[in-house]
């Protein structure tokens, strides 16, 4: 039977290749056309709102296997689609770790009812440990094109090294991911390292501890010639090195959070640990300097680092609860408010070029043309809401922007030619 075919009416179109007002007929999953006055089986309402390719997040903790409490790969996936988002990169740190080709496909499977693409990242190193190489290309065999111990750093210079050197002789072009961390360094620290942490008497973390791993990777891509990608860059050191080695033609790419990009390590005065995430909350001229990474190009993307943790972890005391925000239906929004970029630079830094950097394009992020995949999400910039964690699709609780207002609101989100999201609401 023939699927019907959907027309998204009356909206903006905006993509990598720029803006103009078109309706998008979209038929078997792909696009069909676009252009003015176009008709179709069914009718999705656009007036008002921008329709731009999905939203891909290269940074989603999905919780499964393993810690299926705090996330499944439906309810996370569900999140997105809320978001906005028609794929997210799922981070490895599940348990047991996607260290294996078994641990991939398991997540792949889990990924084919989700309502999202969900693109497994494999482990660089087994079991995260940081002692032995993960078997990189047969998870890159399966599909894998980016790969992290992410929550950890690789502490071993010598195995990040052969890390990059092997990557660069897959037949894939895979990227090497890292969570820039000095273990030693940030050792028994639950925020930033500063005013605020000597004022709460909470240990904290230096931001020399990111810096100083940001500094090692870009002299061993430097030396190997390998692709890497700096995770969650929190701090201006960070983005002047990066800025710095870009100019230099390392091969280096970036990204940052909403959260990073709009809270402070004031926000830890409460003791509440819905603001302790890794990296910690820093500082306001951190702030300024990963919007001024965002304004002039050094930082590629924003990405989430959707962390859900349970009630139980959560309410536990600063110092004892684990790291992580949930970030998936508020990153555009905090995005738009807080990055100081138009629309049209958001949406860069949220579909196309995350998209590129995870292997994903041009599937997703790719022109919304005749021919493309119908990975599709419609924003209403006017649209105002206020943030209510109880009505999150997560599983989990913790974010730390709960009761603020916000403008602008994921309308609709196509996955494939499937309307999963329709006016805010998830289709199952
Ligand atoms: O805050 C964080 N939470 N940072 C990480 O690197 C890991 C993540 C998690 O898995 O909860």
């Amino acid at each position: 039977m023939r699927e019907t075919s959907l027309v998204i009416k009356g909206g903006r179109v905006i993509d990598a290749t720029g803006a103009r007002p078109a309706d998008v007929v979209i038929d078997g999953g792909r696009i069909a056309a676009v252009g003015p006055d176009l008709s179709a089986d069914r009718v999705l309402d656009a007036g008002g709102c921008v329709v731009a390719p999905g939203l891909v997040d290269l940074h989603a903790h999905l919780r499964q296997p393993g810690l299926e409490e705090a996330e499944t790969v439906e309810t996370g996936s569900r999140a997105a689609a809320l978001g906005g988002f028609t794929a997210v990169v799922a981070m490895p740190n599940t348990t047991p770790a996607v260290d294996s080709a078994a641990v991939v496909r398991e997540v792949q499977e889990l990924g084919r009812t989700a309502l999202c693409q969900v693109a497994p990242a494999g482990t660089i190193t087994v079991g995260r440990a940081g002692t032995q190489l993960a078997p990189l290309a047969e998870m890159a065999e399966l599909g894998v094109r980016l790969f992290t111990d992410d929550g950890r750093g690789v502490q071993d210079t010598r195995l990040m090294r052969r890390a990059m050197e092997y990557t660069t002789g897959l037949p894939q072009q895979v990227v090497l991911a890292q969570h820039c961390e000095d273990e030693g360094l940030a050792a028994g620290g639950h925020m930033h390292e500063g005013e605020w942490s000597s004022r709460l008497g909470i240990a904290g973390q230096p931001a020399e501890a990111e810096e100083l791993m940001v500094m090692r990777d870009i002299s061993l891509a430097r030396l190997t010639g390998a692709r890497i990608h700096l995770q969650h860059l929190s701090t201006g050191g960070s983005v002047a090195m990066v800025r710095a080695a870009r100019a230099d033609r390392v091969a280096v790419t970036a990204e940052v959070t909403p959260h990073h990009l709009t809270l402070t390590a004031e926000r830890c005065a409460s003791y509440d640990p819905v603001f302790k995430v890794n990296p910690p909350l820093r500082t306001d001229a951190d702030v300024a300097a990963l919007r001024a990474g965002l304004a002039d190009g050094t930082v590629d993307a924003i990405a989430t680092d959707h962390a859900p943790h349970t009630a139980e972890a959560k309410e536990q005391p600063f110092d004892q609860a684990p790291p992580g925000m949930l970030g998936l239906e508020t990153a555009l929004v905090l995005a738009l408010e807080c990055s100081g970029l138009p629309l049209e630079a958001v949406l860069a830094h949220l579909s196309w070029q995350p998209a590129a950097i995870a292997g994903l394009a041009p599937e997703h992020g790719g022109p919304v043309a005749e021919g493309g995949a119908a990975h599709l999400c419609v924003i209403d910039p006017e649209a105002g809401w206020v943030v209510d964690p109880g009505a999150s699709a997560s599983r989990s609780r913790n974010s730390p922007f709960a009761g603020r207002p916000v403008t602008g609101k994921v309308r609709h989100t196509v996955l494939a030619g499937e309307p999963v999201v329709v006016d805010g609401e998830a289709q199952r």
